[in-house]
Order: C-alpha cells, then structure tokens, then sequence
C-alpha cells in the first residue's frame, strides 16, 4: 500500500476518533480524543508503509544522520540525539572499559537510549567486525579465520558458527556484523588472505550460509543480527596483493572470480555490503557507481544498503582526508551509509550542502534511508531496541566452545604424514615453536584487538595444553619454545610455527614467505635429536616451506584455529581423522605468486590437496 492510501486510511480513522470522542463527550463521559500511535510505529504495517510513513516525517538532517556511522570514542550519547545519528561502530578493538560482555550491553544500551531520545525514536543500528565470534569481546569464543573454514567445505558447520556468533552479539547488544569477508584471495602475499574461504569463488560462495546463521532464517527473529557481504568487489585481486591496492583486470574476469560471492550473499538475503577500499582498473571502489549501483543494486537486485569502509571515502581522490566532491561522489555512486569515525560532523555538512547546491539529489538521499531503514525494521529494533541479555551466558559458553573446537578440527590439513601421525595417547612426546602455547598466536589478528598479539589475551585452550590434554596423564608432554631439552628418547617432537597475528596491510608481505629463523632453529634442534618431526603451521596463509619439508617428518597446516587449540591435538592423536582440504594452492616458492588453481604453475600442493589417516 503507497502512503497517499496509508494517510487516507489513518485520516479516516482519525475522523472517527473525533465523531466518537465529540458523541462520548455529550454523553459526559471523559475522553481523550488523541491520534493513535505513527503507523511507522505500528508493527502490523508492512515495512514499506512502515518506511514510507517515517520518511514523509523525516526532516533533511534526520535523514543525513541515518547516512552516518561515527566511531564510539568519537561521539558523545548526547550527540547522538542532537546529530540524529543512525549508527555507530566499534572499529577493531574498540571496546568499553572493564571488556566484559556485561560492560558491552550497558555501552549499547547507552548509545540506544540516546538514539531513542531523538523526536522520531529511530533506533541505531551498532556496527562491530565479529569476522572470527564476537572477537572483540573478552571471553567470546574465537572460531577459526575463514581460511581454515574454508579447509572445512563444510557449509553447514560455518551456518552454525554464524548463529553462535550472532548469539554472543545479541547478548551485547550489537545488532550488526561486518561479515562475512567473501573475497577471493588471489594473492598469498595479500594480508587479508585469512579472511577470505579460498582463492576460487566456489569456496566463499558456498561459505555464505554464515548469512543464515548471523541473520537467522529471517531479520529480527531471535539473536538475528544483520550481515555485511564485503569488500565489494575484486578486494582480493589486487596486484602483488597489495592491500587497498589495483585490481586490473578485465570485466570478464571481475564478474568470473570476485563477483559470484556477492551474488550468492545478496541470494541469501545479505542486508548490508561494504565497498573495498580497493580500485578496479584505477578506479577507486568508493566512487564505482557502475558495479555499485548498476551492477549490485540493479543486476544482482541487491535491496539492503550499501556502507563505506573505514574513511574509504577519503582514498578516492588519494589525497587525505575529505572533500566535498568525494562525499558526493560516494553518495552519489550508490553508497548509503559512510563510516566516518571522525570526522562525521564535517560529513553531515558536506551532504548537506551538497544536497542544498543540487550535486546530490534528494531522491538518492531518500533512497539511501529507505534501505537502512527498512533493516532497522525488519531487524525489529523500533520494538526491540535494547540489549537482549538473556544470551549473555552464552558468550564463550561450553556448547559454543564444543562447536569451535569441532571448526579446528574440521580445518585441519595434513599435508604430509611419513607414518609418525596419528600420535599415540603414551606417546612420549616434546612440544616446541613459539605457537604452541600462546592463545594470541593461534587466533590471528581481529582478536581482542585489531592487530591481534601474541600472549593470554582471551581465555581458550593453547595448542599444547590440547596436546597435554590428549596425551596420557602418565606420560610428560615437555614444552621447549626454541627446542632446548629435546633428545632421542622422546617418540616425537612437534613443531608449532608461523606467523605472528596481523591485520590487513600490516600483514602484506612483499619479501619471501618463508618460516622465520627462530622457528627454523627450533626445527633443527627437534631434528638434531633424531627424532620424527611433526610441524604444525599456524598462519594466514601458504608458507614457503618446500626447502625444509623433506627432513619433516609430517606438516599440518592449522591455519589460524582461534581460542580452541585442543581441535589440533584432536587431529595430531587421531580423534578426529584429518579431512581438511586446501582452500588455497600452496606454492613451491614465494616467486610464484599469485598461484592458483588452473593457472598452469607447479605448485607444492595443489589446491584441494589433503590427506588423511589410513
Ligand atoms: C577496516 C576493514 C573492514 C572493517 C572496517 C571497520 O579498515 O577494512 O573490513 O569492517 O574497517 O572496522
């Protein structure tokens, strides 16, 4: 129903209400003749009449704040009301002092309450990167980085870590996820090739059952929080892998590799996508209004809104900071909401003035509102705008730890097994690599903080209390980080080495790929006893390893298996058979890359290699 028949039917009613209010009134009976509540109010209405009514009440600055999304240390609650601010976000790490799940909802709750206080009640949607469980969070249970759940090809198994994760966000409060990343990762030497399920679009396309898990069967049923599908598109074809880099290359390929998991995301009823940061053939994404508007809103018939990455408005023109034009270009080009943690009073001037001189038309500002606010109410915050807490035992609860710990089993890939695997319970065994015993190592960056780090930074099981934990009590499971201690009487020596947490750029590696020299010494001790050699890699991607692999005795790739360690030694001692397969070629040498399936190169292991126990 349009809203001219909407305002026809209310102003009937209303004129009823009058006649009886004026016969009771003869009658001396006392009334109050006031018109029932907005129909934007009104959850029997269908959104569209919903939206249709809210934005015929919606002032132009009403509007310009649902369009934009400060960070939480940059804005004060009473802000909120006076700016008529429509979202806010905790960008990676951001959280409130003490970090406690509790501490959260109250922080949510707060910023809620300020939103309601605006004349229309607009509730605020929260934004946080829970790519990982709500990993932000301490105590949130940390699944596997998706490179491993893309080890898994198990979609339905990443369906049910979407609705954990959703359940711990609901407890907190946060009502919207910057996830799942559906990039293709072409590049190893990318940073960001953790985030993505694997190099071909099968893989992240068949991973975007998370959707349904984060968003539930339908927004706003319960512990439904609203998924981003990002970075749109072709983030994970830059060349060199250079974060935020050039994509170059043609539309055909575009739409071949990188576009096929964004259309499997908008199938699944994604309600948000995020614009790379990244250019495609010199164009930077944040002002493509061809893919974002021609091609993901129209072809594709994505209805959810469009958001900006963090000041990604600020990289079009490659200078800092922004101006008028990239705020109206981006605007312009298709995006809905702009994440401008900073800078968001400047934004909303910007907007304003662009709207007031006629380079941005009130129709585009209109359709951006009805986008966002038709989720905010299909996500049902008009009724249920505050915390649910009743899911806040759920966060870093046993079932969701069972769960992740399942996911790193599932993630697994043996990559070679001279007969030393599966490891016996009496095994005597000597533990060594700065992996092993270090929750912050094991779950990568986007953890607790944006960077991630080494140390105990969230309660989870390391990946040698899982190994002492599997072992038989009676027998010692020694632990010597650089392999001092290690001799010939042990049946094995385990290795666990790789990467150390990063994020993003910060993880772009130009140089080689290859081990770095403490665990390489660490290796060559455990070597030097003569005893069988297992490496476990934890890292974000494919390491150069070829060289060494020889005088290993076996290699498990783990990727980076989040707070739940004892999922490895469930596969080092055989409770959980390896059935892991790459997501993600894996070359001979760094010079290779990018290596990918079907390019004609000889890598190491193929993708789709894995092997298991007899
Ligand atoms: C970051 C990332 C993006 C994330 C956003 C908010 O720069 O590119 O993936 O969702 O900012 O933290």
């Amino acid at each position: 129903m349009r809203s001219s028949s909407v305002k026809a039917m209310w102003s009937g009613l209303l004129a009823l209400g009058v006649l009886a209010a004026l016969v009771l009134a003869a009658l001396g009976v006392p009334v109050r003749a006031e018109p029932g509540p907005a129909p934007y109010l009104d959850p029997q209405l269908s959104v569209e009449d919903r939206v249709d009514d809210l934005l015929d009440r919606m002032s132009l600055d009403e509007k310009l704040g649902q369009m934009t999304q400060p960070e939480r240390r940059y804005i004060t609650p009473e802000e909120i009301t006076r700016y008529r601010i429509g979202s806010v976000l905790s960008s990676g790490g951001s959280a409130p002092a003490p970090n406690t799940p509790e501490r959260w909802a109250d922080m949510y709750d707060g910023f809620q309450r300020a939103a309601l206080a605006q004349p229309l009640r607009i509730p605020l949607m929260y934004g946080v990167d829970a790519v990982h469980g709500h990993n932000t969070v301490v105590g949130a249970t940390i699944f596997p980085h998706n490179i491993g759940l893309g080890a898994s090809r198990d979609p339905a198994l990443v369906r049910e870590i979407g609705a954990a994760t959703a359940r711990e966000m609901a407890g907190t409060g946060v009502d919207w996820n910057f996830a799942p990343c559906v990039c293709v990762a072409r590049d190893d030497r990318w940073g960001r090739t953790y985030e993505s399920f694997g190099e071909v679009p099968e893989l992240p396309s068949m991973m975007t059952t998370i959707i349904e898990g984060l968003q539930g069967d339908e927004l706003g049923g319960p512990a439904s929080v609203l998924a981003t599908a990002k970075h749109y598109v072709g983030d994970g074809g830059t060349a060199g892998g250079d974060d935020r880099g050039d994509t170059r290359i043609p539309e055909r390929e575009l739409r071949a590799i990188h576009l096929p998991p964004f259309r499997a995301a908008v199938k699944r009823g994604v309600g948000s996508v995020m614009i790379s940061y990244s250019s495609w053939n010199g164009l930077k994404m944040h002002q493509n209004r061809y893919l974002i508007t021609d091609v993901l809103k129209r072809e594709l018939g994505f209805t959810g809104f469009v958001v900006s990455d963090y000041n990604g408005i600020d990289e079009i023109d490659g200078e800092s900071g922004f101006t008028r034009d990239e705020v109206a270009a981006a605007i312009n080009a298709g995006i809905d909401m702009v994440m401008v943690p900073t800078e968001w009073r400047r934004f909303i001037e910007y907007l304003r003035d662009g709207v007031k001189d006629g380079d941005v038309p009130v129709s585009r500002i209109d359709d951006a509102n009805r986008r966002i606010l038709a989720k905010k109410f299909e996500l049902g915050l008009f009724e249920h705008p505050m915390a649910d807490r009743t899911y806040l035992g759920t966060v870093g609860g046993a079932a969701h730890r069972e769960l992740a710990r399942r996911a790193v089993g599932e993630s697994q890939v043996l990559l070679k097994n001279d007969g030393v695997l599966p490891l016996d319970d009496d095994d005597k065994i000597f533990v060594a690599g700065g992996g092993a015993d270090d929750i912050g190592v094991q779950s990568g960056g986007w953890t607790i903080t944006w960077q991630g780090e080494p140390g105990p930074i969230t309660p989870g099981t390391t990946i040698l209390e899982g190994i002492r934990a599997a072992a038989d009590s009676s027998t010692a499971v020694a632990y010597g980080r650089d392999g001092t201690g290690v001799d010939g009487s042990y049946d094995a020596a385990i290795a666990v080495v790789g990467e150390e947490p990063y994020a993003e750029y910060h993880g772009d590696r130009t140089g080689d790929l290859g081990l770095d020299a403490d665990d390489l010494k660490a290796i060559e001790r455990l070597r030097a006893a003569d005893v069988p050699v297992v490496v476990v890699l934890v890292s974000g991607r494919p390491m150069d390893v070829a060289a060494e692999l020889p005088g290993w005795d076996a290699l498990v790739a783990a990727w980076l298996p989040g707070t739940e360690g004892a999922g490895v030694a469930d596969v080092l001692f055989g409770a959980t058979a390896p059935t892991g397969r790459l997501p993600v070629t894996w070359m001979r040498d760094g010079g290779q890359q990018p290596i990918n399936r079907g390019d004609g190169k000889e890598p190491l292991f193929p993708f789709g290699y894995g092997l298991t126990y007899d």
